[in-house]
């Protein structure tokens, strides 16, 4: 069964890291994974991060089968951080998933069970794992404009002007904040009018947002 297989295409990020590893030159820096890191290339655990830990070795009382959705109080927790005080937050349901990429695949699956000929629209660019993720689950995918290499900026006419061609069978994938690979984010007015054309038109928003706090602001990041 095996042998039917034929080798996988090289990973580009993580080919990326072993080509900056093997670059013998020292003013090297390796911005192709999204981690922070400190003048000496060290990503140090966050403070906050190393408190939780504490709390939860000295708080945790089984090692149990948590439930199929995940840790309740954590789904909970990322719903008012993220939903509090919007008209979204009595509709939403909560899934915790094994990193962001578990969550792109779980949801892509859902669309695919849903609706097989559904069309999935990424910015382009975007996340390098968004169009792989989403054509595994088995759905089409389309890019729309997004950047303006000139301005460092989203060119929102031109997204908008894509977007409006979308309909009822597509999926609009954006980033929450912090986009991923260019760092230019929607402005409120234009996730406004993204809004409105997803009312008008019926395709559905689907917003990945992975660095909730990394941007303007915890609030601020949330606003789309
Ligand atoms: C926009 C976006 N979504 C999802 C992911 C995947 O995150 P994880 O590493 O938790 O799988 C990333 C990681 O870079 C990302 O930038």
């Amino acid at each position: 069964m095996f042998n039917l297989l034929s080798p996988a295409q090289q990973d580009p990020i993580l080919s990326l890291s072993v080509a900056f590893r093997e670059d013998p030159r020292e003013e090297k820096m390796d911005l192709g994974i999204g981690v922070y890191k400190d003048s000496q290339g060290a990503t140090p655990i966050m403070q906050a991060v190393k408190s939780a830990q504490h709390v939860l070795a000295d708080t945790q009382t089984t090692k149990s089968y948590v439930g199929l959705a995940g840790s309740e109080g954590f789904n909970q927790a990322m719903t008012d951080l993220l939903l509090k005080g919007t008209a979204g937050y009595e509709r939403s349901a909560a899934v915790q998933t094994p990193g962001a990429s578990g969550a792109l695949r779980m949801l892509a699956d859902l669309m695919y069970l849903a609706k097989p000929i559904t069309t999935v629209w990424i910015s382009n660019p975007s996340y390098v794992n968004h169009k792989p993720v989403m054509e595994a689950a088995g759905l089409t995918v389309k890019f729309y404009p997004y950047f303006n290499v000139e301005t460092k900026t989203v060119d929102a006419d031109a997204m908008l002007d894509a977007l409006s061609t979308a309909g009822p069978d597509d999926v609009v994938l954006l980033h929450g904040c912090c986009h991923n690979p260019t760092g230019a984010d929607i402005r409120p007015e234009h996730w406004q009018a993204i809004a409105a054309l997803a009312q008008k038109n019926g395709f559905i928003p689907f917003v990945d947002i992975a660095y909730q706090g990394f941007g303007a602001g915890l609030e601020e990041d949330a606003t789309g």
